[in-house]
């Protein structure tokens, strides 16, 4: 048997992910909360539904008032950078209106995380909108664009100094997919039209928050911010390779999901790549250009909720986005399991691609496992399970599980062990 090791490169970033809304416990004031949906429930008709389909958040983690507990389990488990988010309904729970308790909360935070020299990504839109905008039609007002704006430069005036890495907006491509074409996500709607303009909205307010960020920190604090967004990214495939109309159709929806956002908001408004990965997806062609996602008929290792376990595919986006020539970095990558040797399986293969990436030319600098704590699924609510930390729901109780060993002691030796 031969045994390898393999080296990452020096000062790496290991690191585990986060979103305010999945742990911090409900602010009663953006869209996904229930408080939303009934005082809206006339107002907007999908709130009805939202309040059939969409789980209740509650308490998630309670992580608003416990994050030093879990800043100390962060170190526990050796990362040394974080990504989280910021609840941007929290600082601005009234249009205009900028909430100084909640500043401050943020700003303790990241004060904790320097204190405890853990690099910051901070992502200043997961997902969540404040409950008055969403009132305003949330992300199809081209006005959003404005009031985002306004919020990133307000933050990078305030927390310029603290962060070290910014994402201006988390997964435009699945934002889109899963709440305006799908539907299973708020705002439930299932449109293109509407779908193609939130998806554009988010594109000019990243290029203009990218300036902003710049131009404030570099005003104020005298240094030049890292400023970039979270692409969801999909290894594509289709069933059968040599077919010249199927591989244009892979290639079209490959450059649309995974390039779309840089083309559309410019290449020069990015100074670092994060890709957030986890599945790939194989391609049925139905035409020229529509298609429909295969079926997972194949009987082939999933998760709990129900993605194909394809680690090469980490290894294929981060060849196919080298092509940017920018620093990349992994900010999430994750499993939703119950089975800890699986977990652990999955950490591994997925580092082992990297590692093949990074030794064939691909420049990356980090990698955030998601997540830190079991949390908050989206629609899903609390059924699956990324954490490396348990969280009991009734006592807050937190507790490593043998994963979070796994993956510390890849950090301590930055690297892994190959056994074949
Ligand atoms: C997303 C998000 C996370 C998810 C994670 C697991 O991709 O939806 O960035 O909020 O929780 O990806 O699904």
């Amino acid at each position: 048997m031969i045994k390898k090791f393999l080296k990452f490169p020096d000062n790496f970033f290991w690191g585990t992910a986060t979103s305010a809304h999945q742990i911090e416990g409900d602010c009663g004031v953006n869209d996904w909360s229930p408080n939303f949906f009934i005082k809206y429930k006339n107002q907007l008709p999908w709130c009805q539904d939202a309040l059939a389909k969409i789980p209740a958040v509650g308490l998630a983690c309670d992580h608003y008032n416990r994050y030093e507990e879990d800043f100390a389990l962060l170190q526990k488990i050796n990362n040394n950078t974080y990504r989280l988010s910021l609840e941007w309904a929290r600082i601005e729970p009234v249009k205009g209106v900028w909430d100084k308790d909640a500043l401050e909360h943020y700003r303790q935070m990241l004060i904790s995380l320097k204190n405890k020299n853990i690099k910051i990504f901070l992502t200043l839109h997961h997902f969540t909108n404040p409950a008055w905008l969403a009132a305003e039609g949330g992300w199809l007002n081209p006005k959003a664009v404005k009031y985002f704006c306004r919020y990133a430069k307000f933050i990078a005036e305030e927390f310029g100094n603290l962060v070290d890495f910014w994402l201006t907006v988390n997964e435009p491509g699945s934002y889109v997919f899963c709440g305006y074409l799908q539907g299973f996500w708020v705002p439930l709607q299932k449109s293109w039209w509407q779908g193609l303009r939130v998806f554009c909205h988010l594109a000019r307010a990243h290029r203009r928050a990218y300036r902003l960020i710049h131009q404030t920190v570099k005003n104020k604090f005298g240094k030049e911010p890292l400023v970039g967004f979270a692409n969801d990214v999909q290894a594509y495939a289709n069933y059968v390779k040599h077919r010249f109309l199927d591989q244009l159709h892979v290639y079209l929806v490959y450059k649309i999901s995974n390039h779309g956002f840089y083309i559309l908001s410019g290449k020069k408004s990015h100074d670092f790549l994060a890709l957030n990965y986890y599945f790939p997806v194989r391609l049925e062609r139905r035409g020229l250009l529509f298609g429909q996602l295969g079926n997972i008929d194949e009987d082939r290792r999933t998760t709990e909720t129900n993605w194909l376990i394809h680690p090469h595919g980490i290894y294929e986006v981060l060849m196919d986005l080298s092509v940017y020539k920018k620093p990349i970095y992994i900010t999430e990558n994750g499993i939703a399991t119950n089975d800890e040797d699986l977990r652990e399986r999955f950490i591994h293969e997925h580092l082992e691609e990297t590692y093949y990436a990074i030794k064939a030319g691909a420049d990356v600098r980090g990698y955030f496992y998601w997540s830190l704590l079991d949390n908050y699924e989206w629609a899903e609510g609390y059924r699956p399970k990324f954490g490396l930390i348990a969280v009991d729901p009734k006592t807050q109780e937190r507790q490593l599980k043998k994963s979070a060993f796994y993956y510390t002691q890849i950090i301590k030796e930055n690297g892994l062990w190959l056994d074949y």
